[in-house]
C-alpha cells in the first residue's frame, strides 16, 4: 500500500525549507506514487490538526521562495501553551497521526526539532528529521540548509559597511545572528574581512579589542570592521555565568538552586544590549567614533542560495528514499557529496559549536584578525 507522509517546519524559518518541501513532496509524491500531507505553523499545527494538501501543484513554483509555505513556531509538544497553560500536548499529536495513518513525519528543522521529533517519537511513531538552520550549529551534518544564504547576506553586509566605515574613519560593530554558537560571524567575518570577529566560544577581552583596534590606527588604517555574534561574552560575563552555572550544579538546598537559577537568569537578560554597550566601550577606549549594525532577521529572510537549494533538495529526496525503504528515526545529514543516516537519539539536545582549535579559527588568527583573546 502507498505510504502516507506527514511534514512540517518548525523553530525559526530559514532560507532552504521550502526546496526541502518540494524535495521530500516531489520524490515521495511522483517518484515513488506516496501521499503527502503538511501540518501547519510546526507541532502547534500538529497537535491542532491543522493541515495542507502538498499535491503536485503545492509543490510547484517553491524552490525558490524563501520561508516556509507551512509556517512555523517554536512551540514544543511536551510544554504547548494551551488556554494560558503550558501542557504536554505529545498524546494528542500521536491521535493525530493515527488519524491520518501517517507512516511517518518528517521535521524539518534545527536542534530544538530534533528534540521535539525525538520525543514525540518516544510515544511510538515514526520520524525522520532534515536539518535546517542559519547557524550551522546541528551535529553530525556537514552543515544545514539556510546557512550558506545568511552567509552570503552576512557577507555582503561587511562588505558594504567597510566604503562608510572607512570613509568616515569609523569603528563599525556588526552583530550576527548566532546566540548559542558563532559560525556565521566567524564564516561572514572571514569571508568579509571582518578585523575583529567575537564568538560565544571565545569569550573577549574588550581591552585586547580596542588595543587591536589602536594598533590599526596607528598603522594609518583608521576604521575597523568588527563583526560580533549576537550571542558572543565577554570574560567578565562568561565568568559570572560559569559561577552561576556551577552554582546550580553544586546547589545543597532547592532554595539555593533557586537563587542561582534566578542569578543565571539575571545574567542572560543582561545580555540584552551587549553590541551596543560593546560599540560604547570601544569608542570610549580608542576615541574613534563608532556606529552599530544589527543584521537580525535579513539574514533569515528571502530566496535562497544555489547551495541550499541542492542541499536541501538532496537532503528531500534522500529522505524520500529512506523512507521508501522503511528507515525511521535518523536524521538525514550531509555527508560530503552524499547523504548519512544519524540516530535521533544522538542528536536530540546536542549543538555542534566552534571547536577553538577549529581551522576557520586558525585561518582568521593567520591573517590577523583580532579574535579577542
Ligand atoms: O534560527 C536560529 C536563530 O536565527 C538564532 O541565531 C537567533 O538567536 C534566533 O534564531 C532568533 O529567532 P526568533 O526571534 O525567531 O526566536
Amino acid at each position: 500500500m502507498a505510504k502516507t507522509i506527514g511534514i512540517l517546519t518548525s523553530g525559526g524559518d530559514s532560507p532552504g525549507l521550502n526546496a526541502a518541501i518540494r524535495g521530500v513532496g516531489k520524490a515521495a509524491l511522483s517518484y515513488y506514487g506516496m501521499q503527502v500531507i503538511g501540518f501547519r505553523d510546526g507541532f502547534r499545527g500538529f497537535m491542532e490538526n491543522r493541515t495542507m494538501e502538498l499535491d503536485s501543484s503545492a509543490l510547484s513554483g517553491i524552490l525558490t521562495v524563501g520561508g516556509t509555505i507551512l509556517g512555523t513556531s517554536r512551540d514544543k509538544p511536551h510544554r504547548m501553551p494551551v488556554g494560558g497553560k503550558l501542557m504536554d500536548m505529545t498524546d494528542v499529536m500521536v491521535e493525530n497521526y493515527h488519524k491520518h495513518n501517517l507512516d511517518v513525519l518528517v521535521c524539518l528543522g534545527g536542534g530544538g526539532t530534533a528534540k521535539n521529533a525525538y520525543r514525540v517519537m518516544q510515544k511510538g511513531i515514526n520520524v525522520i528529521t532534515l536539518p535546517k538552520t542559519i547557524d550551522n550549529d546541528v551535529p553530525f551534518t556537514d552543515s544545514t540548509f539556510g546557512f550558506d544564504t545568511a552567509l552570503n547576506v552576512a557577507t555582503e553586509a561587511i562588505d558594504r559597511l567597510h566604503s562608510t566605515a572607512h570613509s568616515h574613519h569609523r569603528i563599525v560593530v556588526v552583530e550576527i545572528m548566532g546566540n548559542k554558537v558563532g559560525w556565521l560571524a566567524l564564516g561572514a567575518g572571514l569571508a568579509g574581512g571582518a578585523d575583529v570577529i567575537l564568538i560565544p566560544e571565545i569569550p573577549y577581552d574588550v581591552d585586547l579589542v580596542a588595543e587591536a583596534i589602536r594598533r590599526r590606527s596607528a598603522s594609518g588604517k583608521r576604521f575597523s570592521i568588527v563583526a560580533v555574534a549576537e550571542g558572543a561574552i565577554s570574560k567578565q560575563e562568561a565568568a559570572a555565568r560559569k559561577e552561576a552555572a556551577d552554582g546550580i550544579a553544586h546547589a545543597k538546598s532547592k532554595a539555593a538552586k533557586q537563587k542561582t537559577e534566578a542569578a543565571l537568569e539575571q545574567i542572560e537578560l543582561q545580555h540584552a544590549g551587549n553590541t551596543l554597550r560593546l560599540a560604547a566601550q570601544l569608542e570610549q577606549l580608542t576615541g574613534l567614533e563608532s556606529r552599530v549594525t544589527i543584521l537580525g532577521y535579513l539574514q533569515r529572510g528571502g530566496t535562497p542560495s544555489a547551495a541550499d537549494r541542492l542541499l536541501a533538495t538532496r537532503l528531500g529526496t534522500a529522505c524520500a528514499d529512506l523512507i521508501e525503504q522503511g528507515v525511521y528515526g535518523v536524521m538525514v545529514a550531509a555527508a560530503g557529496d552524499s547523504t548519512a543516516t544519524v540516530p535521533l537519539e544522538q542528536v536530540a539536545g546536542k549543538l555542534k559549536y566552534v571547536p577553538p582549535d577549529h581551522h576557520w579559527v586558525g585561518t582568521a588568527r593567520r591573517v590577523g584578525t583580532c579574535l579577542g583573546d
